[in-house]
């Protein structure tokens, strides 16, 4: 492999967009757009993990949504591995498809009740069907110990398991068809604390084991820090800030990220002692009608008249961290 090839990041999302018309006042009411991801991009490189974190709203579901084509961009491109993947159409958006898999944060809802263990983690092969019939047994016996999963428990139903294990289960299913990219949306969110760790070991076992490259997703920076190589900080459909893990844990920049991160007990737990729990006052602004700069501003700490008036955009800090703030950007340092 050249240089050039090893750097090529396997998904490459550019100036992505996704809106939703909203109704409002009536059957005759025009349509308001609620722009639920506006203008972000980011990559990934293969064996890598990427994590978008931010507050409920801030369009991180939809985000992965519509790089899988689970929804409509609006706007922007999407490239996996080489391929256009937003112009794809018929077989060829099928066996693409394939490549790219979900495990949900709800186990137990994204699991079909009435069909077994090993028909679950089976069904992407079947619906793929390019392996031969013979050997996808073999695959899901294979899927099971991956994931900790006894072979006898194949014949059981999601209800028959600990959310924990019926997580296990996703992550069989996800893994099944060998795809580039797994998008975890707030994979163990719905579990008790003992098991989210479990369930997080298990996939870094698995990245480490097969090579396997994240797009992971979380409200909780803590959850995340072991987890990722690289951090994007959502708000209100904005990416915020950017940055590798190092960066942005060691120097957090924007007063979103800031207090995040301060509500984290275990990161850093020194320097944790020596910061006082950063609160962001307020609600975060109607999505249907974001004000003309900063969409922090309402709730930033050190907001300035330039921010209500101009958006700020998102620039490099270093190579390997960006911010969209008009006082990071003015003075090269935190605000707060
Ligand atoms: N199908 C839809 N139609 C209209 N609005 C939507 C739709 N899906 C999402 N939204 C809106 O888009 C915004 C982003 O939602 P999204 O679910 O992507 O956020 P999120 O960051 O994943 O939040 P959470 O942490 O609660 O899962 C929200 O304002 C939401 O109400
Ligand atoms: S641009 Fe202004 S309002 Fe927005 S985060 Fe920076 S300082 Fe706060
Ligand atoms: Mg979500």
């Amino acid at each position: 492999m050249t240089d050039d090839t090893q750097n090529k990041p396997l998904l490459d999302v550019q100036n992505l967009t996704v809106r939703f018309a909203i109704k409002r006042g009536g059957l005759f009411g025009k349509a308001k757009y609620l722009y639920a991801v506006d203008d972000i991009s980011f990559q990934i490189k293969r064996g890598e993990t990427l994590a978008i974190v931010g507050e409920s709203g801030s369009g991180k579901t939809t985000a992965a949504l519509a790089v899988a084509r689970l929804v409509n961009a609006y706007k922007g491109r999407v490239d996996l591995d080489d391929t256009d993947f937003l112009s794809l159409q018929d077989e060829d958006l099928r066996q693409a498809r394939s490549k790219m898999q979900f495990i949900f944060q709800d186990p137990y809802s994204s699991l079909n009740p009435r069909i077994r263990a090993e028909k679950i983690v089976r069904e992407p092969l079947d619906n793929l069907d390019t392996v031969p019939n013979e050997e996808r047994q073999e695959i899901v016996d294979k899927l099971f110990e991956a994931v900790g999963l006894h072979p006898e428990q194949q014949r059981l139903f999601p209800h028959q398991f600990s959310g924990g294990q019926r997580q296990r289960i996703g992550i069989a299913r996800a893994l099944a068809t060998q795809p580039d990219l797994i998008i975890c949306d707030e994979p163990v969110s719905a579990l008790d604390v003992a098991v989210q760790a479990q369930i997080l070991n298990l996939l870094r076992k698995l990245q480490a084991d097969f090579g396997l490259t994240f797009l992971f997703i979380s409200h909780d920076l803590g959850v995340v820090q072991h987890m990722c190589d690289t951090i994007a900080v959502m708000y209100m459909g904005k990416i915020v800030e950017y940055g590798d893990r190092k960066s942005l844990f060691n120097n957090p920049l924007h007063p979103y990220t800031k207090a995040l991160l301060s509500a984290v007990p275990s990161v850093d737990k020194k320097r944790r002692a020596e910061t006082k729990r950063i609160l962001i006052p307020g609600d975060p602004p109607d999505p249907l009608d974001l004000p003309k700069g900063c969409r922090f501003a309402n709730r930033c700490p050190v907001a300035q008249d330039r921010c209500r008036s101009e958006q700020p955009n998102l620039n490099e800090v270093t190579q390997a961290h960006s911010v969209a703030c008009h006082l990071v950007n003015e003075t090269g340092i935190a605000p707060i």
